[in-house]
């Protein structure tokens, strides 16, 4: 089944209104709606005192219009009498400052304290819910991952570490303490990598300590899920748990291990908000997020609050123009999302966010915005159970690294150089020629794919190193590029030559590197016929000046000291190949390898279409759910892979070539049930 539905907040308006709210939810085709996920001083008004009774009531209306339900533990804002209970839960952001009440996610994650009052909340919802024929599933808490560096926090990351290293002599070796005499004599004496403590930010922090420091902070979060998640397991076994993460873009958490403990993994898809006052997220973005949570367990993914109209806390983000929001829903089901979730049904009078704006006026008025999503939910009526779990197939893989995410906020090697910018400017390459990727962890089964691109894999594992080059052995197209393989998993410079343990599968050795001041770039001599430039490529941010070891040249640098030396180089290795890929590129260079890699990995687009209209493919079984979105404001034409039909209109004759209005969608597939 398809979920088509919206976030509600009954508490916030008076209950006569709800069956007013449920009438017009059932009309604009909603069947799921998330509840109560900032409810706590409702659900539980004072210590041990529960109050179901409101949630009772508005599950009742929405249920009697034959709506579901998604609850959210309320733990992302605590009620003030928790606070007062425990005046030493407060988060202490880097600065060493700790938050005062009056946001949200101001507590800190290992405190005991806060940590039980979770349970008990999370049990009495658990218990009460367990049965409730309306209730399909939970979210936990909300958006975790602020990094805490309280008293509590650094005691529990020397426990950590004591489990970790065992000895304080592993330790002291693993992160090399003799540097400036850090070498530890008592598990209490080591710091959670505070600011105050470094000029500099935690860049001036002993590396190997400050990694661990940004791992210990994510197993912090994921125990505190995990303890809801049990609760939620045992009460209520045949609930749904997930949560609702935050895109490729936040890095504070290892996601992949957010993951792990969920049915499925829920995000939130903003495309245009306050803090980045710019007319909208590019559709390239927007799709490499989706891609990087449906990568998280390989599974498609709910979109748990999906843009419902401008963002804005102090500030209004432009209005979403008419057509906006359908086509940014339909990005969303196009790469895998099984469900889409408005933010927010009506727009808030009061509070912090009252700019985010809902479906639904101030006043209570229906918008514009309700007007085009209601249209949706008519079609999602019409398409949704042909689309719920078609699945995204993809030959090429880009891994995703938490660990050299958080290396590299400690060390950021250049200032110009931002990790999922470089996965973005990669990604956007075959975004642009419609060819589906996957974005994987490195633990994951490589086997599937034809092309596996390792983008700045700074901290690489022997076992990592070992998978990616069997990889290429069994026939795999490897692509790698720079500051892969600088770091062990200690955050320790690696005492070979670069790109370290996959300096072998590249054929090549990195003999010094040239980190470039900003706005300096140079262009590439290509001497490989087989690449079809179109704009003249260019290195810019960093360039490794390469020694072909058994590699040959496929690009030089043409400027400074290392003009003529390598700056693209092909391997061939085992049955596979290995593109070492020297320096960070413009656009034109990721545009001219991706359409050269296509070609040596033997891998295809799902279609062809002129800039602006992206293609993306849902399989159900063998018959393809072709869709076609028009980002752009101008009509567009687009040829057809086959002869297809609209679902979206139900029309019935075969099209080859379809004519897309400004930000129209169109869903296609092949007339009979197995066409290719
Ligand atoms: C996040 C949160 C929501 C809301 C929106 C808009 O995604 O999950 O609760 O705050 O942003 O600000
Ligand atoms: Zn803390």
């Amino acid at each position: 089944m398809f979920r088509f539905g919206v976030d509600y907040y009954p508490e916030h308006w008076p209950e006569s209104r709800w069956e007013r709210d449920a009438q017009l939810m059932q009309e604009a085709g909603f069947n799921t709606v998330r509840l109560a996920e900032f409810a706590w001083s409702r659900l539980e008004p004072a210590p041990g005192h529960f109050d179901f009774d409101w949630l009772d009531r508005a599950i009742a209306i929405l249920q009697a219009r034959g709506i579901q339900v998604v609850l959210g533990t309320p733990t992302a804002s605590p009620p003030p009498w928790v606070m007062a209970m425990h005046p030493d839960a407060y988060r202490v952001p880097e600065s060493g400052l700790p938050v005062t009440y009056g946001n949200r996610r101001g507590y800190c994650p290992t405190h005991d304290g806060y940590r039980a009052r979770s349970r008990l909340v999370t049990q009495a919802m658990a218990t009460h819910y367990a049965a409730h024929p309306a209730v399909i599933g939970w979210q936990t808490d909300n958006e975790f991952g602020d990094r805490c560096y309280c008293a509590h926090c650094c005691a529990a990351f020397q426990a950590w570490l004591q489990k970790k290293y065992g000895a304080l002599d592993t330790l002291n070796a693993a992160w090399g303490t003799i540097f400036w005499s850090h070498v530890y004599t008592a598990w209490t004496q080591i710091p959670a990598p505070l600011a105050t403590a470094a000029p500099f930010g935690d860049g001036s922090h002993n590396p190997g300590l400050a990694l661990d420091y940004y791992r210990f902070m994510s197993d912090c979060y994921v125990a505190f899920q995990h303890e809801q998640v049990e609760i939620l397991r045992k009460a209520c076994p045949v609930h749904f748990i997930t949560h609702n993460l935050m895109g490729i873009g936040y890095d504070r958490l290892n996601y992949f291990d957010l993951a792990a403990d969920l049915d499925f993994v829920s995000w939130d898809n903003y495309r245009r908000m306050q803090w980045t006052f710019q007319p909208t997220v590019p559709p390239s973005e927007a799709a490499l997020a989706h891609t990087a949570m449906r990568g998280l367990k390989h599974k498609n993914f709910w979109v748990m609050e999906q843009q419902a109209g401008s963002g804005g806390w102090q500030i209004v983000s432009v209005a979403p123009r008419p057509g906006e929001l359908q086509l940014w829903a339909y990005q969303s089901i196009a790469h895998g999302a099984d469900a889409i979730i408005f933010f927010r049904w009506r727009t808030a009078r009061f509070g912090t966010e009252q700019y985010w704006h809902g479906l639904l006026e101030h006043d209570g008025r229906t918008s514009r915005r309700y007007a085009e999503i209601k249209q949706m939910g008519a079609e999602i009526a019409r398409v949704g159970a042909q689309i719920a779990g078609s699945e995204v197939r993809a030959e090429v893989a880009m891994l995703l690294d938490y660990d050299s995410r958080f290396a590299f906020q400690i060390q950021a090697n250049n200032p110009a150089f931002h990790y999922t910018a470089h996965v973005h400017d990669i990604y956007q390459a075959f975004h642009a020629r419609n060819v589906a990727v996957d974005i994987i962890s490195a633990q994951d089964d490589f086997s599937r794919y034809k092309l596996l691109i390792a983008p700045a894999h700074y901290v690489l594992t022997e076992q990592t190193a070992a998978a990616i080059t069997r990889f290429a052995q069994q026939g795999g197209a490897v692509v790698v590029t720079p500051r892969t393989g600088v770091k062990d998993e200690t955050n320790t410079i690696v005492d070979v030559p670069l790109p370290g343990y996959l300096a072998k599968l590249c054929g090549i050795e990195v003999e010094e590197y040239d980190s470039l001041p900003a706005g300096v770039s140079q262009p590439l001599a290509f001497t490989n016929a087989d690449i079809d430039i179109t704009e003249a490529p260019h290195a810019k941010i960093w360039c490794d000046v390469v020694r072909a070891v058994d590699a040959q040249v496929v690009a030089r640098y043409t400027q400074e000291y290392y003009a003529d030396s390598p700056a693209i180089t092909l391997n061939a290795f085992g049955a596979g190949h290995a593109v070492y890929v020297a320096t960070f590129g413009d656009a034109a260079l990721y545009s001219a390898l991706a359409g050269w890699l296509l070609k040596l990995a033997e891998v295809e687009a799902m279609a062809a279409s002129p800039a602006g209209v992206e293609c993306c493919v849902r399989w159900q079984g063998g018959r393809r759910l072709l869709f076609v979105l028009n980002h752009s404001t101008e009509e567009q034409h687009v040829v057809l892979p086959e002869t297809m039909l609209n679902l979206l209109t139900g029309e019935t004759t075969p099209l080859s070539a379809v004519e897309l209005r400004p930000r129209q969608v169109m869903i296609l597939a092949a007339p009979s049930g197995d066409g290719r």
